[in-house]
């Protein structure tokens, strides 16, 4: 058993260092982007640790000699579909088969998403990366297909066991994605590692009250929370009212918006002052982790006078819902383990 288990290792640390050294991410208005070909067709997508499955925006894509339709695929809502989180998103889509390429990295056949109706995305499109749907069929309705997992179809096709990935977001809006274990040459300080949710989303799941994520404001803890990691949303967003009170307790103005019966807030500081830090912890360590300073500004004016703090708070969310959202990630190496099911995060050695 043992040698085997080690054979097995060994294997995936071979093909593992095989790989790119990582995929090339550039962020631009919240949203960080990486080229994905299908057949001779390169895109432009949003890479989204919150979605699932790769889509393709309304009209882009063309079909190939080696490409077929499923005839099925879902409909979805997207939160956070522009730069301040705010934009809600509506796709239909159907899935097609075809051949495609990450970096050098081909799967045949792979189910693309070819939205056939539907709001504008960044870009080209979405490249999900989340765990996968807890139903991918549904038996009642033969047209719902989930989509599939594209980091589990690379691990497939690379051999890469333990199936997972890591984003190292930078603070000058470059980043990297890798697939394989984690580069420990890049990070420093402390690993944090939390036991995620096996299916839809990078949810931490916590065992109890008393070892769940906690939001922190200024050293302060603002209560427990239900934490989900979604480097696709462009800011840290939670409920309405806890936000409200949060931005209030840090001094600032609330500007709020209600539109299609959605209520967001925003808060808005005089530039001059320090600004409120955002933070979480995971229990049972006691240590804090921030918002880069920088990620933690959203806007201010031209005069440089009035700034806006990039969190965001939406009736969409019911407490103690918060999603950790790309701000967040900058500075840091997070990897996603699809068979661990697990989070697990450092600083980076080198932020820019
Ligand atoms: C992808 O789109 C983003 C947003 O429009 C843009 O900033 C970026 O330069 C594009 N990347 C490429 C390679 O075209
Ligand atoms: C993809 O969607 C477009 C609508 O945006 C549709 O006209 C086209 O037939 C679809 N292609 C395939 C192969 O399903
Ligand atoms: C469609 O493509 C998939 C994946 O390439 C293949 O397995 C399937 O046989 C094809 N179906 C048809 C009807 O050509
Ligand atoms: C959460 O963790 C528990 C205990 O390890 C496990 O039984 C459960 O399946 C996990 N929940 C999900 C949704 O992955
Ligand atoms: C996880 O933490 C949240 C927030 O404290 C809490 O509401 C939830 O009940 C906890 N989950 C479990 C399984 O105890
Ligand atoms: C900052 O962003 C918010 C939310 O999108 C917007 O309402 C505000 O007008 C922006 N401020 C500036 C100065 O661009």
């Amino acid at each position: 058993m043992i040698s085997v288990a080690g054979a097995t290792l060994l294997a995936a640390t071979a093909v593992a260092a095989a790989l790119p050294k990582g995929i090339p991410l550039h962020l631009d208005h919240g949203f960080w982007y990486t080229k994905f070909s299908v057949g001779h067709q390169d895109f432009n997508l949003t890479v989204d640790t919150g979605s699932f499955a790769v889509l393709i925006s309304q009209g882009l894509y063309k079909p190939t000699p080696v490409s077929n339709s499923t005839n099925q695929g879902e409909f979805l809502q997207f939160n956070g579909a522009s730069a301040d989180g705010t934009a809600p998103a509506s796709e239909v889509f159907t899935f097609v088969h075809d051949d495609v390429k990450f970096d050098g990295i081909g799967v045949q056949g792979f189910l693309v998403g070819n939205i056939t109706n539907g709001d504008p995305l960044p870009a080209d499109g979405i490249i999900g990366f989340s765990p996968p749907a807890t139903d991918i069929t549904d038996p009642d309705d033969p047209t719902f297909l989930a989509g599939q997992s594209l980091v589990q179809a690379i691990c497939d096709e690379e051999k890469i066991s333990p199936c997972e990935f890591g984003l190292a977001l930078k603070t000058d809006g470059t980043g990297t994605l890798s697939f394989g274990p984690l580069d420990k040459s890049k990070v420093k300080g402390k690993l944090t590692t939390l036991p995620t949710f096996s299916h839809d989303a990078w949810q931490v799941n916590n065992s109890s009250e008393a070892d769940s994520p906690i939001l922190v404001l200024n050293g302060k803890s603002f209560g427990d929370i239900v934490a989900t990691f979604d480097n696709g949303t462009p800011n840290i967003i939670g409920p309405l009212e806890t936000v409200r009170a949060a931005l209030q307790a840090a001094g600032y103005d609330l500007q709020e918006v209600t539109s299609d019966d959605i209520t967001t807030v925003l808060g808005t500081y005089d530039c001059s002052r320090p600004p409120a830090r955002f933070g979480f912890s995971f229990p049972p360590s006691t240590e804090v982790h921030y918002v880069d300073a920088n990620a933690n500004v959203l806007n201010r004016t031209a005069d440089g006078k009035v700034c806006t703090a990039n969190v965001l708070g939406t009736s969409t969310l019911d407490v103690p819902q918060w999603q950790i959202g790309q701000t967040w990630f900058q500075g840091r190496w997070v990897q996603h383990n699809l068979d661990k099911s697990t989070i697990a995060f450092a600083d980076l050695r080198s932020v820019r």
